[in-house]
C-alpha cells in the first residue's frame, strides 16, 4: 500500500501513542526525517508526498525499536547538548540537559573567554562536556578521561566532528589514577550515581540503553564521589584550581559531607539549582 508523508506520520504517531510514548508527534516526525534525509520542514511541506516501499519499511523498522524503548537519540545516533550535535551510541550515556549547567557554571566563573584555559573532564563519555568547553573557550585546551575505551573512542569521534581534536584529547583512566589534576584550571565531572536499588526504577529508555557504568554508582550511588573526593583531597595548593561536579540531587547533603571531611570549609562549597529547583551542580576552588 502507498502511503503519503502525512498519513505514515500519522499511522506511526497512533502506534507510538498506543506504546505510551509521551513524545509521539516529534518522535513520528524526527524519525520520519531521518529516514527520507529531509527537513521537518520538507515534511510538512510535501505532505502529500508518496514514500517509497523501502522507506516505509525501513521507517515502521525504526519506529519499532522506539515502541520496544529505544531513545530517538540512539537510533539518529546525535544527541543535542548546549545546542550542538554530539555522537552517541550504546557505549556512552546520552548527555542531559541537566548536565548544561555545569557549562553555565563554568562560564559564569570564568568570565574572560579568551583566557588560556586547562580543562579536565573525569568521567568524559561522549565528551560532551569538555568539547562543549572548548567550543565555548576558543583559546582554551583541555583532557577528558574515561574508563570505558569504548565511550574514549566515541569522545575522538566528537572531536574531529566539532574540529577541536588539536585542543582537546582523551585517554583512558580510572578517575585521577594517570592524570595530575594540578596541571589544570578547571575540573569537570559528572560521575555515576545511581544507587544500584535505583536502576530498576529508571525509565527503560535508560536503563536499558544507557551503559551501565556510566549510571550505577554502587549500594549508595556515592562510590565515585568518594574516590573522586579522595583524589582531590584539600591541599594548599598555589594555583587557582575550580572544581565543579554534577550532584545526584537526593545524595546533595552526603556528597557536601564528603568534602567536608576531604577538608573543604562548608562556607566554599557552593551549590545551583536545576530548572526543577534540585540541587545539581556543586563548585569550589581546589
Ligand atoms: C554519568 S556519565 C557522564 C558522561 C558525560 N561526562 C556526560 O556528562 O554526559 C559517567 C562517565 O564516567 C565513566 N566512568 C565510570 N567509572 C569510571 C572510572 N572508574 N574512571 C573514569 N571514568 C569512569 C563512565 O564510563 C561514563 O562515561
Amino acid at each position: 500500500m502507498m502511503l503519503c508523508l502525512q498519513e505514515i506520520i500519522d499511522t506511526s504517531r497512533n502506534k507510538l501513542k498506543l506504546a505510551s510514548i509521551q513524545s509521539a508527534n516529534i518522535d513520528s516526525v524526527l524519525l520520519l526525517s531521518y529516514i527520507l534525509g529531509v527537513s521537518r520542514e520538507y515534511l510538512i511541506t510535501h505532505s502529500q508526498e508518496v514514500i517509497s516501499e523501502k522507506n516505509c519499511l525501513d521507517y515502521f523498522a525504526i519506529i519499532d525499536r522506539r515502541i520496544k524503548g529505544e531513545p530517538v537519540s540512539k537510533i539518529l545516533g546525535k544527541k543535542e547538548f548546549y545546542g550542538r550535535d554530539f555522537i552517541v551510541n550504546s557505549d556512552v550515556l546520552d548527555p542531559r540537559p541537566d548536565s548544561e549547567l555545569i557549562i553555565d557554571t563554568a562560564k559564569e566563573l570564568f568570565s574572560n573567554r579568551n583566557e588560556k584555559l586547562k580543562f579536565l573532564d573525569l568521567g568524559t563519555g561522549s565528551g560532551c562536556l569538555l568539547l562543549t568547553l572548548l567550543l565555548e573557550f576558543r583559546d582554551a585546551r583541555g583532557v577528558g578521561i574515561d574508563i570505558s575505551e569504548k565511550a574514549i573512542e566515541v569522545a575522538k569521534r566528537n572531536s574531529y566532528l566539532h574540529a577541536l581534536n588539536d585542543r582537546g584529547s582523551f585517554i583512558i583512566s580510572d578517575w585521577l589514577d594517570s592524570i595530575k589534576f594540578e596541571d589544570f584550571n578547571l575540573i569537570v565531572c559528572n560521575p555515576p550515581y545511581i544507587p544500584d536499588e535505583d536502576i530498576n526504577d529508571l525509565n527503560k529508555d535508560v536503563k536499558l540503553y544507557d551503559p551501565i557504568v556510566a549510571l550505577s554508582g554502587g549500594n549508595d550511588g556515592l562510590r565515585y564521589y568518594k574516590k573522586i573526593i579522595t583524589q582531590l583531597k584539600k591541599k594548599n595548593l598555589n594555583k587557582k584550581i575550580i572544581f565543579i561536579m554534577e550532584l545526584y540531587s537526593d545524595s546533595a547533603d552526603a556528597i557536601i559531607k564528603l568534602m567536608i571531611n576531604a577538608g573543604y570549609e562548608a562556607n566554599t562549597i557552593k551549590i545551583r539549582q536545576d530548572l526543577s529547583n534540585k540541587r545539581r551542580v556543586m563548585f569550589t576552588d581546589l
